[in-house]
């Protein structure tokens, strides 16, 4: 048997854990493991896709990528019959049916770093600063960020209720309450705006002196963590282990601390927003 193996879409740490141990399983397994370059983009172009791998003598794919990389790799299965096993990639951690996907720990840990050293330099001159973290349709990553980081307030796409005034009220409560600096963490998705344009619009209408950080990709770099070598080494394993027997379409998780396997249409479905404890507890951690 041989095996395809690619990643797809934004690069997340971890994922070369999870390629290591697909082609070290699929080697125990005595199965061929061919690495496929610049993602579905490598398996000979556009719609020739199936083609490219059958004549490649490839049989069943393995996935590592986020939603988008997961539909392509569904639509391999319904309209060539392309096997597919999905490890979710993505620093966003915004797949439906796992609680965690691979590169979002250590995203997490990157930006809550980052914001430590921040809060150094906004406490030593009392500033305001809004943090913008990845994140473009999820604040998965902005929501435990803030928690971690003892921010002030946070905005993220999912909070439909969140609105300018209550931000400007949330600094107006911090600086009540006897506080000279504020971290706001801005999901770069949110419906607000970008934290640049946050900043421009606290800067000019209420005069506010502050200070707009935008971390941007140093998220997606880094050593991972160890949580993300573990993770990424178990699903690139099971992925092969899955393929081997047979499996057709379906892509790994966690679920409750256990491994678990999703139908690939389970991409679908709506990911999950933070949750709302999370939420709740940042304005009481606030205080
Ligand atoms: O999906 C991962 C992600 O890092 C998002 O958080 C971000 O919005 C997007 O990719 C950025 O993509 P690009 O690297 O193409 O600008």
């Amino acid at each position: 048997m041989r095996l395809g193996v690619l990643t797809s879409g934004g690069d997340a740490p971890g994922m070369n854990a999870a390629i290591r141990a697909a082609v070290r399983q699929a080697d125990a397994l005595g199965i061929e493991a061919w690495g496929i370059h610049h993602g579905f983009r490598g398996i000979v172009g556009g719609d020739r896709a199936a083609d490219g791998l059958r004549k490649a003598g490839i049989e069943a794919l393995v996935v590592i990528g986020g939603d988008g990389s997961f539909r392509g790799a569904e639509a391999l299965w319904v309209e060539q019959g392309i096997r597919c096993g999905g490890i979710p990639g993505t620093i966003d951690n915004d797949l439906p049916g796992t609680d965690r996907t691979l590169g979002f720990d250590t995203a997490l840990n990157t930006a809550v770093e980052a914001i430590d050293r921040i809060r150094d330099t906004a406490s030593s001159h009392d500033r305001i600063f809004l943090v913008e973290v990845m994140g473009r349709s999820s604040g998965m990553l902005a929501v435990h960020t803030a928690i971690a980081c003892g921010a002030e307030f946070v905005l993220y796409p999912e909070a439909e209720d969140d609105t300018f005034e209550e931000l400007i009220r949330q600094l107006k409560l911090s600086a009540e309450r006897g506080k000279g600096s504020s971290i706001v963490v801005v999901a770069e998705g949110d419906q607000l705006g970008s934290a640049v344009g946050l900043g421009e619009r606290l800067r000019r209408d209420y005069g506010l002196d502050l200070r707009v950080a935008v971390l941007g990709h140093i998220q997606r770099g880094g050593s991972p963590t160890a949580l993300d070598r573990i993770w990424g080494s178990r699903w690139g394993a099971e992925a092969v282990k899955r393929l081997a027997k047979g499996e057709e379409a379906f892509y790994l998780g966690v679920h409750a601390g256990d491994l678990v396997a999703l139908p690939l249409a389970t991409v679908r479905e709506r990911p999950s927003p933070p949750p709302k404890d999370l939420a709740a507890l940042l304005a009481v951690l606030a205080r």
